[in-house]
């Protein structure tokens, strides 16, 4: 019995947490099956002799009984800048007693915006301030937040390995600050601290995009001296700033522009003469709240990547293709002379002639600029820009860089790896490979933008929801997703609205509803991933105020309101033809209704889960008496979903093709939801599955919302064969057609389109599919929020023979590996201390009929006979399945057919 794993934040060791309450997690390892955590007891101490005996003189929980391994810190309120050691045990289902944990430990950032010493100065791009330590250093913090970005320097060296730092907010609500360990960089005697500022979104001047400010600076060093002084170094006018700066320009849009013939060469270092600086000036701070980014995946350089070729197309151009697209910038090495340059530009596409095709960038021009200082070498990298891109072409009168000399930098959030899938289909490893990029790419600034390349790459909030559930099967996204709901916090109006993208760069109100559902959804599925219901206290009077806000906008209610609708069908970006927005809007506003229903029950608010749930009663009667049709439009008896609307002249315009009962999304949606009345879904079940065997020929017809949805309700509705068929696809329009044509990560339409327009060829929003791997494939689906039970279903697909997945759970591990031959089926899984499975073992493969189960060397079923096998606790014949529920452990069950 062991408690490993221990985080606080969900980050293992933190510095700089400010939280009042941090959450303490841990993990619970236990060497024999069917397992559970009885209770607990957490103890904090002020130092590590104190923790090492046991000591919890700053809090001890005494022992709880409880299951939960998410523990919110219960203690005296935490103090500024100190640390925290803290250990944990628990008790199993027999009682016996664990060890006490590793000693694991945090430490705190400013709890008071009051303690901040040093105001917010500017003046310049580059600032710099020399300070004496007279004492021996013991340990050093630095706390800092650069608007719109900065790097810090202390003593020539970068600070930390965030780069793009802070994350991105509206600057008027929330303005992050990072805190990192400088120890090892400031000595004894004379040093230097070196800021160089970049615009980010604070400074950004491009038409349409909200400007804040100029850039600015707030810094505060402290410096623990080993005779118990500390020291503190603070952004005041004492610091120097230069008027004439290398930086031409810095944009994220338009790229980096450096003359580094007027880079001050040493002004990071001690020393320099800064005669002719300037002193900075005291500037207005930022209205925003200050709050610490530490437990926020921040975003760094993450991998490099060699470029597999590269083509000169025209004299003194150099193309370079890195094989995969990609959000970051290139590393050169070149050799110049002074004052000659050198462009990068990106993209991610070629034209036939191997130039680059940066049609699709919009306005954004993504080309760096350097003005060679004329060294035998220098290196070449951009700073405050990225891009996406494959293609990177380099130019300049310089000799051409080789393959060695050119690097691509992969550049997103640094994000916890906690799940993987795998199986014997080679297509479906290529599209989640091409969804992982996806993701990656989009996963920057601490927004989940739409696309990293064009002058765009806003948080486009139905993008983000729609493919929530594939990141965090795939990363660690809680403080990440959690970060972006306060995001949608910070831009909720007084009457309830929010945008469609946060933060509002581009002020969009109010949100498409298909938009602004993420501001339900994904707090409710962080609920059910990690089973923690702090973001349901955080989000739920917000949320409920957004509902209410739409919900007073329905007439009969019906909601008549919609922007974009289920975006991007093949052929089209609109979808409104095919599938109403009242539809969409609607169903979103039940789906909704739901939820909150579902999260104040999670409250105890059970007077207003049952007003929700009243109220999605009403919606869905409404939903059903407007939208279900039994006759289309001519006057045939075909069941369907889509909108009538009678002219002032009596005639009827129909909306949502309905031919054979409507659009697939159309169709699929009040499937999803269990909105069809139970005498009708077989007829609505046929009709889907007509428009894709037979109007498609197994095609999806799908913007970003239907493909969530339609293969779920296939699957769910035993057409799983059908799902995999349409997922397996190579031809237009399909995931496999983008594969086909060279995709290495999704593309925002179904159409390979490499001219002007919106045909991004990095968007995440249809990396839905991923999850959908996950569940059907793997067959792993969660029960009970925190993973306390899941099913494990293995598929019986034509086509598909064995099929892994992992998820690092907050449980700890799940596990899952299946695999079929002959009339054999082998499943092997793990299910973490605290967690129940239920296994569903088919009784018929192939043609064959069960006849016995074994789970390891022992018989479990023996044709009908059961078997008592360690941590299984039950086992259901029902029609279709043996279903065997155990406890936590690992296993490994075979089932052979006849
Ligand atoms: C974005 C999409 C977004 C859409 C909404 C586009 O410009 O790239 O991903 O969801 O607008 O209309």
């Amino acid at each position: 019995m062991k408690a490993v794993n221990l985080r606080t934040e969900f980050v293992v060791n933190p510095i700089g947490v400010d939280d009042p309450r941090p959450r303490l997690s841990w993990v619970c390892i236990h060497g024999e099956r069917n397992q559970i955590q009885k209770a607990y007891r957490i103890i904090v101490a002020s130092s590590m002799e104190k923790a090492l005996n046991c000591v919890g003189d700053v809090w001890d929980s005494g022992v709880v009984e409880s299951d939960s391994n998410i523990v919110e810190y219960g203690g005296p309120p935490l103090k500024s800048f100190t640390r925290y050691y803290w250990r944990v045990k628990w008790w199993d289902g027999n009682g016996r007693e664990s060890a006490w944990s590793d000693v694991a430990l945090f430490e705190t950032g400013v709890m008071d915006s009051k303690e901040w010493r040093g105001f917010w100065i500017g003046g310049g791009q580059l600032l710099r301030k020399e300070f004496v330590v007279d004492g021996d250093v013991e340990e050093a913090r630095a706390y800092v937040s650069g608007l719109g970005y900065y790097e810090l320097r202390v003593n020539g060296e970068k600070v930390g390995d965030r780069v793009l730092d802070p994350p991105w907010s509206d600057y008027d609500k929330t303005v992050y600050y990072t805190v990192y360990d400088v120890t090892k960089l400031v000595k004894k005697g004379l040093n230097t601290v070196a800021v160089m500022l970049g615009r980010g979104r604070y400074s950004q001047k491009f038409a349409g995009v909200k400007y804040y400010d100029e850039p600015k600076l707030l810094l505060m060093l402290r410096i623990k001296l080993v005779d118990g002084r500390i020291i503190e170094v603070v952004s005041d006018e004492t610091w120097k700033c230069i008027d004439k700066s290398p930086i031409i320009d810095d944009d994220i849009y338009r790229g980096f522009k450096y003359d580094r013939r007027l880079e001050p060469v040493g002004w990071d270092k001690s020393g320099f003469d800064d005669s002719n600086w300037k002193n900075c000036i005291k500037v207005s701070p930022p209205n925003g709240v200050l709050k610490s980014s530490s437990t926020i995946p921040g975003t760094k350089a993450v991998a490099v990547l060699k470029p597999r070729e590269m083509y000169n197309p025209k004299p003194n151009v150099y193309v370079y293709d890195f094989g995969q697209n990609i959000t970051g910038w290139v590393r050169v090495r070149v050799r110049g002379c002074s004052g000659v340059e050198v462009r990068i530009r990106y993209a991610e596409n070629l034209n036939s002639d191997g130039t680059l095709n940066t049609k699709n960038l919009g306005g954004a021009e993504a080309t760096d600029v350097f003005i060679l200082r004329g060294d035998p070498i220098e290196v070449l990298e951009p700073k405050f820009t990225y891009h996406g891109f494959r293609y990177a072409e380099i130019s300049g009168s310089i000799p051409p860089p080789s393959l060695d000399d050119v690097e691509a930098i992969v550049v997103h959030a640094d994000l916890e790896p906690i799940g993987s899938f795998s199986c014997s289909n080679k297509l479906i490893n290529d599209i989640h490979r091409i969804v992982i990029w996806s993701l990656k790419g989009n996963l920057t600034n601490g927004v989940q933008t739409d696309c990293p390349q064009r002058a765009e790459r806003m948080g486009w909030l139905g993008d983000a929801w729609l493919s929530s559930d594939s990141a965090i099967l795939n990363f660690n996204m809680i403080k990440y997703y959690e970060k972006i709901v306060n995001d949608i916090i910070d831009a909720q109006k007084d009457d309830g609205s929010i945008p469609d993208v946060v933060p509002p760069y581009w002020v969009l109100y109010p949100a498409d509803p298909a938009w602004g559902t993420a501001f339900i959804y994904i707090p409710w599925a962080l609920y059910l991933y990690y089973g923690d219901r702090r973001i349901i206290e955080r989000v739920y009077e917000h949320a409920k105020k957004w509902w209410n806000y739409l919900y007073s906008n329905t007439k009969d209610s019906i909601l008549y309101f919609g922007k974009y609708g289920d975006w991007v069908p093949p052929g089209r970006v609109f979808n409104i033809q095919d599938c109403p927005m009242e539809i969409i809007a609607t169903w979103i506003l039940y789906r909704d209704a739901k939820i909150l229903s579902n999260m104040a029950k999670v409250l105890g608010k059970y007077d207003e889960a049952k007003y929700f749930e009243n109220k999605a009663l009403e919606i869905s009667n409404a939903f059903n008496k407007t939208f279900l049709h039994e006759t289309d439009m001519f006057g045939r008896k075909i069941v369907g979903y889509y909108s009538v609307y009678t002219s002032p002249a009596g005639t009827k315009l129909y909306l949502g093709s309905p031919r054979f009962g409507g659009s697939q999304t159309c169709l699929a949606l009040p499937l999803a939801e269990d909105l069809v009345p139970r005498e009708r879904v077989d007829d609505i079940l046929k009709a889907l599955v007509h428009s894709i065997e037979v109007d498609w020929d197994k095609h999806l017809n799908v913007g970003i919302l239907g493909a969530k949805y339609v293969l779920e309700v296939l699957a769910r509705y035993n057409n799983l064969q059908l799902a995999y068929d349409v997922v397996t696809q190579e031809t237009y329009p399909s995931y496999g057609y983008m594969i086909k044509e060279g995709a290495t990560t999704l593309w925002e339409r179904w159409e390979k389109l490499t001219g002007s327009g919106m045909n991004s060829h990095n968007h995440h929003m249809f990396g839905s599919i991923d999850a959908w791997f996950y569940k059907w494939l793997a067959g792993i689906q969660i029960s009970e929020p925190g993973f306390r039970s899941f099913t494990i279903k293995p598929p019986i697909i034509k086509g598909l023979d064995h099929a892994s997945a992992y998820i690092y759970t907050v449980k700890g591990l799940v596990h899952v590996s299946w695999s079929r031959s002959g009339n054999e089926l082998e499943v092997n899984f793990s299910v973490p201390v605290g967690s129940t499975a239920k296994l569903f073992i088919p009784k018929h493969v192939n043609g064959g009929k069960i006849s016995d189960v074994f789970e390891g060397e022992r018989p479990l079923w023996r044709q009908g006979e059961v078997y008592k096998v360690d941590g299984v606790r039950n086992i259901v014949n029902e029609k279709e399945y043996l279903v065997v529920e155990v406890g936590s452990g690992s296993y490994k069950f075979k089932a052979y057919y006849r």
